[in-house]
């Protein structure tokens, strides 16, 4: 049993920031190897229980739940900042290029070990991962998350089509691939596997439904793409799909919408597509960095709350320019006052940070898993420093609510405010 004493932030089961300046988090390992929180509250309430045993202090620290990236791009750590006029272009002059790159087991696994650091000094510890077309990268990313005991989930991009030599995979193998790495990786340890075909356009009708039928066998894995980003690729897939009621439903055609598939982006949807997403149980991963550097456009907040479907925040690296929660947390802020249906809705902190963490883990089907501090929750952890710089320690120290406390830390928050990731 581990007792740590410090400032705790979790949440309620209705999203609700829980803060006790004087907290008290009880870890200890279960048989699986896997710490959970035992208990978790104020000191004053809960100390007398642990008493004899020795206690972690640490004076000025909070200890948070460890962030949750919905969507994330290992192999474009090095594409970030790529300038280009939006998606298509983006992908064709920087993306695919350097993306041809993992077939080299190597050259993945180098990639995969700076990702994952720079996942964990950014206070990251579950991560939903594209790897690339290359069966090769999936393993060079899940053996390092293996080797970190991460929860982490991830699967190789399906594209065999539309797509330059170098990143087009072949219809058949890609499926068989798909298989083999499912088998290989899913439920190993923490690890989990997402069918990931990359995005409507690049895949043919016969691997959209090879894809379908694996997350039909295979129920408890994940799916990940893309849908409804850019004006271009929309006119795109409806030419390619001229039968579909919406990009989205080529998806749902096909039987990859489900619990458990997780959306990029979802900018450009219709209220018939924002009831398709309820009624599947499918989530959206809300990308505003990635949203804003390509111009893509604002997700809809309000409407997805109207329609009732779930959401999580997410990187989107490199088409998202930092691996940072707090940038993230920052430009969905932005996005939230300027979105299209114009309601100049502001998302309060708390909603921010829990979209980043527990609620994006309830979205993804890990609610109760990771994301927060509730007891039998996997411990998975920051300890942020708020006398990280002499600005966050000077604002946060007249901070007047909790709502002030985490609304300094998004807006100043970098990677210097967190002084470590503590993974279960
Ligand atoms: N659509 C298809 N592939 C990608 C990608 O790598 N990044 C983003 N942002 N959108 C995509
Ligand atoms: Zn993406």
């Amino acid at each position: 049993m581990q007792i740590f004493r410090c400032a705790l932030l979790r949440f309620e089961s209705d999203g609700t920031a829980v803060y006790e300046e004087d907290g008290l988090l009880a870890v200890a390992a279960d048989a699986d190897g896997v710490r959970r929180v035992k208990a978790a509250g104020g000191w004053s309430a809960l100390s007398a229980g642990y008493a004899g045993l020795p206690v972690n202090h640490l004076p000025g620290r909070i200890i948070a739940p460890g962030f949750i990236d919905l969507h994330i791009h290992y192999p474009q750590t090095d594409v970030i900042g790529s300038p280009a006029d939006g998606l298509l272009p983006w992908l064709e002059n920087y993306t695919f290029p350097h993306e041809s790159r993992f077939c080299d087991g190597d050259y993945a696994a180098q990639v995969a070990s700076f990702f994952m650091d720079e996942l964990l000094r950014n206070g990251v510890s579950t991560a939903f991962t594209f790897c690339t077309s290359h069966p090769g990268s999936v393993d060079a990313l899940m053996s390092e998350a293996q080797a970190r005991g991460m929860r982490m989930v991830a699967g190789k991009v399906l594209q065999d089509r539309h797509s330059p030599d170098g990143v087009r995979d072949q219809t058949e193998q890609s499926l068989i691939d798909t298989e083999a790495l499912i088998r290989r990786w899913h439920g190993r340890g923490r690890l989990g596997y997402a069918i990931t075909p990359r995005f409507a356009p690049t895949s043919s009708d016969a691997q959209l439904r090879g894809a379908g039928e694996l997350a039909d066998r295979y129920r408890d894995v994940w799916i990940q793409s893309h849908v409804a980003e850019n004006h271009d690729e929309i006119r795109w897939v409806r030419e390619l799909h001229p039968a579909a009621r919406s990009y989205l439903s080529v998806y749902d055609d096909f039987g990859l919408m489900r619990e458990r598939s997780v959306y990029a982006h979802c900018i450009h949807f219709d209220g018939e597509d924002r009831a398709l997403m309820r009624d599947r149980g499918a989530a959206a991963a809300v990308c505003p960095t990635s949203n804003l550097f390509l111009s893509s456009g604002y997700f809809d907040f309000a409407k997805a709350d109207a329609a009732g479907f779930g959401y999580g925040l997410a990187s989107d690296v490199g088409g998202g320019t930092s691996f940072s929660p707090f940038r993230t947390m920052l430009e969905a802020y932005y996005v939230g006052r300027e979105g299209h249906s114009k309601q100049g809705q502001s998302l309060s902190p708390g909603t921010l940070w829990w979209l980043h963490t527990a609620g994006a883990a309830r979205a993804a089907g890990l609610e109760g898993v990771v994301g927060n501090l509730q007891p039998g929750c996997e411990a998975d952890f920051v300890i942020l420093h708020p006398q990280a710089t002499p600005l966050i320690a000077r604002r946060t120290a007249q901070a007047r609510s909790l709502d002030e406390l985490l609304f300094a830390m998004i807006v100043l928050g970098d990677d210097r405010l967190i002084e470590r990731t503590v993974i279960a």
